[in-house]
């Protein structure tokens, strides 16, 4: 399947694994790339930017495809020394970096300088008109569906995606929600250049998160998620357990973010990934999970996705049409 993205990019398929904390890791970004799709490392799970620089290494001894680093920038108390991990990006070579967050600006002279192409994930029609403004050379849109932060419009992919598309020149990444063939058949018939995916490819053989998560995220449905920091205004969709719940009921009575900031942590949220500790803390999945019934290799995951695209479109999508229109 080419698209306007896969030709701008330079990927086989057009399939994107996006920043995930604690999840973007050598292992996986290096199994998407072998695929065929573009996988990001998430820059912040490292604890420093040298860090940052051995796990790119790391995942180049894993493949010789190309593959990006996420760098999430977050309003925060201690901000991460955002300049010193863009740095060492530029330095280890990488060519894609998807941004996510708040505006890039600030970071894309440094990145265009360097021959880096940026794809910014945003979750609204005029965050996205805003990116391409500043030069960005890719958007990717997340709908309400999604795993971690949907904004606070709560517009879902259905109309997100059209919404965004009419708007845009550059090329539009669909994402939320989409596990299957089917979502990336409906991401191009919306208008969009590609899919990226997170739940999905956490729930892969080799993600590294803890088998009891993956069994979790098979287990659950599409209802099994929390909107959590909703008072707070800055919505994240959490997976379904008991700290979100805890959360969401503090929420309700009206309370500020020291009284559920022991439940948030990130530590403790880590512990579900590596201890498989489900209800240790908060951890994030999106309503996808629905759609979501196997562990497969994420080789077996592309391949399929894309064999199956292939058959919708020249099977089910092409039967709709009389034979004049076919032939046309
Ligand atoms: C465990 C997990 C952690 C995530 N962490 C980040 C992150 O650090 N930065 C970011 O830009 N997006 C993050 N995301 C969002 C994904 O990159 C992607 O936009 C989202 O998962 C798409 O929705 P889906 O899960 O329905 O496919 C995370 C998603 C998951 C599942």
């Amino acid at each position: 399947m080419r698209t306007r993205f896969t030709e701008a990019f330079g990927v086989e398929h057009p399939i994107v694994q996006g920043g995930m904390m604690w999840v973007g890791r050598a292992e996986l970004v290096a199994a998407v790339a072998n695929a065929g799709a573009l996988g990001f490392i998430t820059a912040l799970t490292q604890p420093t930017p040298e860090d940052l620089v051995r796990e790119i290494a790391r995942t180049r001894e894993l493949t010789d495809k190309p593959f990006g680093v996420n760098l999430t920038i977050l309003p925060s108390i201690t901000p991460p020394p955002y300049a010193e991990y863009r740095q060492a990006i530029i330095e280890s070579g990488i060519k894609i970096v998807e941004t996510a967050g708040s505006n890039p600006v600030d970071h894309l002279p440094f990145f265009k300088d360097a021959g880096i192409k940026v794809i910014h994930k945003c979750t609204s029609v005029r965050h996205a008109v805003k990116a391409e403004r500043v030069g960005v050379d890719a958007v990717s849109i997340d709908g309400f569906e999604c795993a971690g932060h949907p904004g606070e419009d709560d517009v879902p992919g259905l109309v997100l995606i059209p919404a965004a598309t009419r708007r845009l020149q550059i090329p539009v990444i669909a994402s939320g929600g989409i596990a299957d063939a089917r979502g990336l058949v409906a991401a191009l018939a919306l208008g969009a250049d590609g899919v990226n995916m997170g739940t999905r490819f956490m729930c892969t053989v080799e993600s590294p998160v803890a088998h009891a998560v993956k069994e979790q995220i098979v287990a659950n449905s599409e209802l099994d998620t929390k909107l959590i920091f909703r008072t707070l205004h800055n919505t994240a969709r959490v997976a379904a357990n008991a700290v979100s719940a805890e959360v969401v009921e503090i929420e309700s009575r009206g309370a500020e973010f020291k009284d559920i900031q022991h439940l948030v942590a990130g530590a403790r949220g880590r512990k579900v990934f590596e201890d498989g500790d489900l209800d240790a803390g908060i951890w994030t999945a999106g309503q996808c999970q629905g759609l979501i019934d196997d562990i497969p290799t994420v080789a077996d995951l592309v391949e399929r996705m894309v064999t199956e695209a292939e058959s919708i479109i020249a099977g089910r999508l092409t039967s709709f049409l009389d034979d004049a229109a076919v032939r046309a």
